[in-house]
């Protein structure tokens, strides 16, 4: 274990609060900011209450360089999981400059940081969509990225630009993961993904309809050149999801670099496929009708896992149908995901 702490950015949202649990679980020192924009501070105090212990917590928005430096000040900080970003494709094209100031500036403001407070590690959340349409199925590193969308292209530039750093600075260190689509919630059922609004993605919107929230599922499209005619996807569970960014920066103490990593399952389901994974969870089968495809849908996003099997020892454990239970439980116990729960964050912790 290091004395240093790891500061994790987003950590109040979906996939960074899974990571902080585990984190915390190894007894490794954590510092989290979020500027709460798609989160809730309720998810920190759900940590502490699965953890038993306390998080160190600043509302930061990580355009904001001056509070950036102060954190790094406060802490002593080795490495950085850096989530914090906006996510929604579709919103991205309607509001481009907004995700590229957001994620892009961010980023620059977060390194700049790292870079005038001597943290030169760095994990950073990529994402499939970096693939675009992948010509090779399963996807390994190697193929060529070329996004489809404002977001995705965020990710991308983000790449070059952490890879460009790496290569100028002699001592940075990066691990670049590209995950597919995470899926679940943690065992306790007291902390999962909260969607605010609407959801865009496939399991929260099956979740919603599973509780009576939404009518039905509107499946975009079954004319796709796949068994069942739906779209292919690798849906990881978002706890083995967390522990590949564990894997990650041992991986980055042990040998360093800057590295791209696939944190995938290897296998990939249809979405008529996740409807009834998911309706067996619930335990009756669940309304769904087929509409029009959605625009910049591909056909198939499975990972070729084996470069993060084989170099960060990590490996998706956690099969499908405990992934959907682990859904079902979050869901049933929490009918308005964190909405309903009261509570500002505290300037600082
Ligand atoms: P999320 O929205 O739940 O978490 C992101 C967090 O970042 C939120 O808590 C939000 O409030 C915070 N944030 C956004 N902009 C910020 C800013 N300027 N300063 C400080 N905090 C800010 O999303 P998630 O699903 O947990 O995703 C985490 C990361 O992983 C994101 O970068 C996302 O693009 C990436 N990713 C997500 C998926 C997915 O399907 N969930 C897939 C691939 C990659
Ligand atoms: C999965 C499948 C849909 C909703 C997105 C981002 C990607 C990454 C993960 C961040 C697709 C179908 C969905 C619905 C449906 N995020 N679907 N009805 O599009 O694979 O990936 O999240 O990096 O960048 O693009 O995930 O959950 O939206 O869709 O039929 O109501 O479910 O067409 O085939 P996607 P998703």
């Amino acid at each position: 274990m290091s004395e240093k702490a790891v500061l994790v950015t987003g950590g109040a949202g979906y996939i960074g609060s899974h990571t902080v649990i585990e984190l915390l679980n190894t007894d490794q020192k954590v510092v989290v900011i979020d500027n709460l924009t798609n989160s809730s501070y309720e998810a920190i105090r759900r940590i502490e209450t699965i953890t038993e212990k306390k998080v160190i917590f600043y509302k930061v928005d990580i355009l904001d360089k001056k509070a950036l430096l102060e954190v790094f000040q406060r802490h002593e900080i080795w490495a950085v999981i850096h989530f914090a970003g906006l996510k929604a494709v579709g919103e991205s094209s309607k509001i481009p400059l907004d995700y590229y100031y957001n994620n892009i500036s961010g980023t620059i403001s977060l390194l700049q940081a790292m870079k005038e407070s001597n943290v030169n590690n760095i994990v950073f959340s990529s994402s499939a969509t970096v693939y675009g349409d992948p010509t090779v199925i399963p996807i390994p590193e190697t193929l060529p990225t070329g996004s489809t969308n404002p977001y995705g292209r965020t990710k991308q530039f983000i790449e070059h630009i952490i890879r460009d750093l790496c290569t100028a600075e002699g001592n940075w260190n990066a691990a670049l993961l590209r995950y597919f689509n995470p899926a679940g919630a943690h065992p306790s059922g007291i902390l999962g993904e909260n969607p605010l609004g609407v959801p865009n993605n496939l399991m929260p919107f099956l979740a919603q309809v599973a509780i009576g929230k939404r009518e039905c599922l509107s499946v975009f499209g079954n004319d796709y050149d796949t068994p069942d005619g739906t779209c292919i996807r690798d849906y990881i569970n978002v706890v083995d999801l967390a522990k590949g960014h564990l894997a990650a920066l041992n991986k980055m103490k042990d040998d360093p670099g800057c590295v791209e990593y696939n944190l995938g399952t290897g296998h990939g389901n249809t979405v008529l496929e996740m409807i009834h994974a998911f309706s067996k969870a619930v335990g009756h089968e669940l309304p769904y009708k087929i509409v029009e495809r959605r625009p910049g849908d591909v056909r198939n996003l499975t990972a070729n896992p084996t470069k993060a099997n084989k170099e960060l020892h990590w490996k998706a454990e956690v099969g499908l149908d405990e992934t959907c239970a682990s859904l079902w439980n979050w869901q049933t116990k929490n009918l308005n995901g964190l909405e309903d729960c009261p509570g500002e964050a505290p300037a600082e912790t």
